[in-house]
């Protein structure tokens, strides 16, 4: 759900945590709004020249009224990332005050918490919150190498050896086993890449846990194949429109005039979700609002964060 963007913030510095993820510190001007762990704030960006949504998770706990968030260079990006990356100390940029989606649930025995890269942003934040407030909890961290590891240090310092760092390049996290170690009424808080949700989700259904206790974030910005350009085929209209590397299905459409229908932008309401007559290639079906079932099945797809690996889909848009 998109937030109303009606704030001004400025900009305070800027810090590369690593070589693709840079903290930014921004200062309201309208007054300072604490927010709780695993909030987010939308950011209003230009890309291409043209105004844009992008949401980013606060860098907890922001108690010295000051808002961060880390962001993360990507290389096939739509452009949300590369316009942040362009902020220097004292620009302004318009932004929503912060909303949480991926609240902390207080109370419970024990917390599982599971972050892939850049979703360690809302997951930090319920780390220093647990610690704060004496609860117990592990942490497992997964990146591809040590070098991608961004806010190791501060975490280490933070929570100590609840902190695990799994280097990928090393060994994979064993989600199942790690759920049958938490306690019957843990709760499991899982932000990282659409892999990473996919397999929580299926190891946490086959544990038999109730559904309410796993609690995840999306980003909508990975999948099983690299980003590359495809071209979407509208036979009831006779259309075909190309779709560049960095550009969503839903952005392309909307350029080319097709009447779309949407909210999230993050793979999670499902209204942009369109049929597939046809596809000359491979569905990366990047959403969370599908079930595998569904996903397998190649009947729909999320059109703001799925993708084709391939030449070309065809779509029926004929409810647009
Ligand atoms: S707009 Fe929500 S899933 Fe695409």
């Amino acid at each position: 759900m998109a937030e109303t963007i009606d704030r001004i913030g400025a900009v305070r510095a800027t810090r590369d945590l690593t070589s693709s993820v840079r903290m930014i510190e921004f200062a309201p001007e309208q007054g300072f709004i604490p927010p709780s762990p695993g909030s987010h704030i939308d950011f209003s960006v230009m890309i291409g020249g043209r105004p844009d949504v992008r949401s980013y998770s606060l860098v907890g706990p922001c108690s010295d009224g000051v808002y961060r968030i880390a962001v993360k260079r990507l290389e096939v990006s739509r452009g949300g990332s590369a316009y942040m990356w362009s902020l220097k100390p004292g620009a302004r940029i318009a932004h929503s005050a912060p909303a949480n989606h991926f609240g902390l649930a207080p109370g419970r025995p024990e917390y599982l918490l599971l972050a892939g890269g850049i979703g360690i942003t809302p997951i930090f934040s319920h780390a220093l919150a647990l610690a704060h407030a004496g609860a117990r909890f592990r942490l497992l961290y997964a990146c591809r190498n040590r070098g991608e590891v961004a806010l190791g240090d501060e975490l280490r310092e933070r929570i100590g050896d609840r902190l695990e760092v799994v280097l990928s390049e090393q060994r994979r996290i064993d989600i199942a086993k790690e759920i049958d170690r938490l306690d019957a009424r843990g709760e499991l808080y899982v932000c990282g890449p659409i892999g990473m949700l996919e397999a929580t989700k299926r190891c946490w259904s086959a544990s038999g846990r109730p559904v309410d206790l796993l609690r995840f974030e999306t980003f909508g910005a990975s999948g099983q194949y690299p980003a590359a350009p495809f071209a979407i085929r509208i036979p009831r209209l006779g259309r075909e429109i190309a779709v560049a590397a960095g550009k969503s299905m839903l952005d392309a459409l909307e350029e080319a005039g097709i009447e779309m229908i949407s909210d999230c932008r993050r793979g999670e309401c499902g209204l942009c979700a369109l049929p597939i007559l046809e596809v000359d290639g491979v569905v990366d079906h990047r959403d969370v609002f599908f079930s595998d079932a569904e996903k397998a099945s190649n009947a729909k797809l999320c059109t703001c964060v799925s993708r084709v690996y391939g030449r070309a889909i065809s779509l029926d848009t004929a409810d647009r």
